[in-house]
């Protein structure tokens, strides 16, 4: 039987949001918290799938900190958790390769994320000239790094948030055509999908919490003070109506609301909106900013401290990278001794 091997990763795109951390980083610690000793736990912080939307190297660079010292600030255990840069550990390119001869290019062009990258409609195909001349290789292979970056470290379990689901699936796929091509190599990765799937945006409740939304007040960050917190909440985007109920399709905004309070206490959406029922909105907004600052004074706390440690930073950085590529040149070798390289 394989070892169990957890591998998720996260783009250095600005400070991780409270989606972020509710689809993803505090699912990662948890299970990091109740992972079995022969368990192995690899999170990276990928820096070259930024790299598919243009980058300013200074940026990137304070980018990339920010986002391993939020790991570290939200609980990742370096002792417990291989916690590394993705371009520290070259194989994850090498195997990009080495999988981009045998992923299917009808399969990429199916994919959503480089529509939705170009602002493109979900129905574009390569036919289209205008697609094609906008859509540099890297963001179309992107999918095909990521089944490289789980591939890689033999993983057998990825905690992502719901829109990861489809990459995924396609991370199976190559590994199931590679070890069809050249015999049982890869595990099959499993998706470990959080219970919180989708955390919406707070000015635009019908799309997701996103790093690359213009509007700043959209998104809780995990820096945020609880002032920052109190003003984001307070100018969230409802509805007219009077009063606290639950329902998703009809009020998006309140909805939102009550299921990231329901993520963060633990309780149900329906429990919630019973306890609010005569509340007003702005009650419910006052609660929901206390408990987000509440829930988040820690991190932010733990954040600052490390941001300001640079040789802890550096020493857990440098540990981090000669572990990984310790775990993925063992890959490699089979990889390549299995192609006759
Ligand atoms: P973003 O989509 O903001 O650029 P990433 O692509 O780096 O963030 O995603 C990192 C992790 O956070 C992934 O596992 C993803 O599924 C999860 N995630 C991102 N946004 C959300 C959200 N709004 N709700 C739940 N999970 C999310
Ligand atoms: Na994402």
């Amino acid at each position: 039987s394989t070892t169990p091997v957890i591998f998720s990763g996260i783009q250095p795109t600005g400070v991780p949001h409270l989606g972020n951390y509710l689809g993803a980083l505090r699912q990662w610690v948890k299970l990091q918290n109740a992972a079995k000793p022969n368990t192995k736990l690899l999170f990276s912080i990928v820096d070259l799938h930024a790299l598919t939307v243009p980058q300013e190297a200074s940026q990137l660079r304070k980018w990339r900190v920010e986002a391993f010292a939020t790991l570290l600030a939200v609980g990742l255990d370096p002792k417990r958790s291989t916690i590394f840069y993705q371009s520290a550990v070259p194989a994850h390119a090498e195997l990009m390769w080495i999988l981009s001869t045998v992923a299917s290019m009808g399969y990429l062009s199916r994919m959503t994320q480089w529509k939705s990258k170009l602002q493109l409609p979900e129905e574009t195909t390569l036919d289209n000239s205008e697609a094609r001349a906008q859509l540099r290789l890297g963001l179309f292979s992107y999918p095909v790094l990521q089944a490289a970056d789980i591939l890689v470290h033999r993983a057998t379990h990825v905690p992502v948030g719901e829109d990861q689901r489809q990459h995924l699936e396609f991370s199976r796929y190559t590994a199931s055509s590679f070890n069809h091509l050249y015999g049982p190599i890869f595990p099959t990765p499993e998706a470990l999908i959080s219970p919180a799937k989708r955390v919406m945006s707070l000015k635009e409740p019908t799309a997701k919490m996103s790093k690359s939304h213009a509007d700043e007040r959209s998104r809780i960050l995990l820096t945020d003070s609880p002032h920052e917190i109190q003003k984001k909440v307070k100018v969230a985007l409802t509805d007219s109506e009077p009063g606290v109920t639950y329902d998703p399709t009809r009020r998006p905004g309140v909805s939102n609301l009550i299921e990231i309070l329901s993520h963060l206490e633990e309780s149900s959406c329906e429990q919630i909106a019973t306890e609010f029922h005569s509340a007003s909105l702005r009650a419910l907004k006052e609660h929901v900013a206390e408990r987000i600052a509440h829930h988040l004074h820690g991190v932010r706390e733990r954040y600052f401290e490390i941001m300001a440690n640079h040789s802890y930073l550096d020493s857990v950085t440098q540990e981090g990278a000669t572990t990984a590529q310790a775990n993925a040149d063992v890959t490699m070798r089979r990889v390549r001794d299995t192609i006759g390289l």
